[in-house]
C-alpha cells in the first residue's frame, strides 16, 4: 500500500500550491475543546504532529509533550517555531508505525493525540501503528483520534485523498488494542487550497475562511493491567 502523499513535498508547497490545508495556525477545535475540558494529561504524544500547531500549544500550556512526524520539513519547521517561542518540546522525525525505532516502545505517555494522522497512513500500516502507540501508553492512559469520515472528501478530488474511514472501520481497528469509550461525530477544520477543479461543497465555512469537514473523534483508553 503506497503512502497517501509525499509529506515533505506537501510542506514545501509543491502539492497544494501553498501551505497544506491542515496548517491552520492553531490546534484543531475538536482537540482544543478536550484541552479546555481538562481531558488531556501529560506526558502527551502528538502523533503525526506536522509543524506543531498542537504540540506547541500544549507546551505553552505547560504540558510535557513529544511530537513525532515522518516529514523532515515539518519537524524542522516545528523545531524552529519551538525555539522562537523558547519552548522545550521533544520533536522526533520518524515513522509512527514503528514506535520502537523512535525509542518510544516503553509505556510513558498518559495521552496520545492523533490529529488526522490515522487517515494519513497506508491502510496496511494501521495495525502496527495502533499496537505501537498502545505499547507507549501508561495503563489508564487515553487515546484521542480525530479522523476523516468517508463523506469528507470526494474520490475525484484533484488533491491526494487520504484513507477515509467508516464508523465501523475505525471501531474495529482501534478496539483490537484499545478500550473504546466513545466515537463521536466531529469536524476537521481546513483552509481549502486554491486549486482549479476543487469540487463544490456544502460544508460550513467560517468568517476566518476555515471549512469544517466531517470527521469522527475516537476516545479510548489502555486498560490498566
Ligand atoms: C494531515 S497532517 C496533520 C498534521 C498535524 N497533526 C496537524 O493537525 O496539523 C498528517 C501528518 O502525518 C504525518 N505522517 C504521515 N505518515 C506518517 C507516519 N508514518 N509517521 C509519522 N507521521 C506521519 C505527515 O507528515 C503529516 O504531518
Amino acid at each position: 500500500m503506497s503512502d497517501v502523499m509525499d509529506w515533505d513535498a506537501a510542506y514545501q508547497g509543491h502539492i497544494f500550491s501553498g501551505p497544506p490545508p491542515w496548517n491552520i495556525g492553531t490546534p484543531q477545535p475538536a482537540i482544543a475543546s478536550l484541552i479546555a475540558a481538562g481531558q488531556v494529561h501529560a506526558p502527551v504524544l502528538d502523533a503525526g504532529c506536522g509543524i506543531g500547531d498542537l504540540t506547541l500549544a500544549l507546551a505553552e500550556a505547560g504540558y510535557t509533550t513529544t511530537g513525532v512526524d515522518i516529514s523532515t520539513a515539518a519537524i524542522d519547521h516545528a523545531t524552529e517555531r519551538a525555539a522562537e517561542r523558547g519552548l522545550a518540546v521533544h520533536f522526533i522525525q520518524g515513522d509512527a508505525r514503528n514506535i520502537a525505532e523512535l525509542g518510544l516502545a516503553e509505556p510513558q505517555f498518559n495521552t496520545i493525540i492523533d490529529c488526522t494522522l490515522f487517515h494519513s497512513l497506508p491502510i496496511d500500516a494501521r495495525d502496527d501503528y495502533l499496537r505501537g502507540i498502545h505499547a507507549a501508553t501508561n495503563p489508564g492512559g487515553r487515546l484521542y483520534l480525530l479522523v476523516f469520515t468517508t463523506d469528507a472528501l470526494p474520490a475525484d478530488s484533484p488533491c491526494p485523498v487520504p484513507n477515509l474511514v467508516t464508523d465501523a472501520e475505525i471501531r474495529a481497528a482501534v478496539a483490537k488494542y484499545w478500550t473504546i469509550d466513545a466515537v463521536d461525530p466531529s469536524h476537521v477544520a481546513v483552509r481549502l487550497p486554491d486549486i482549479p477543479g476543487l469540487p463544490a461543497h456544502s460544508f460550513r465555512t467560517d468568517e476566518n475562511g476555515l471549512t469544517y469537514l466531517p470527521a469522527l473523534l475516537v476516545t479510548a483508553h489502555k486498560t490498566a493491567a
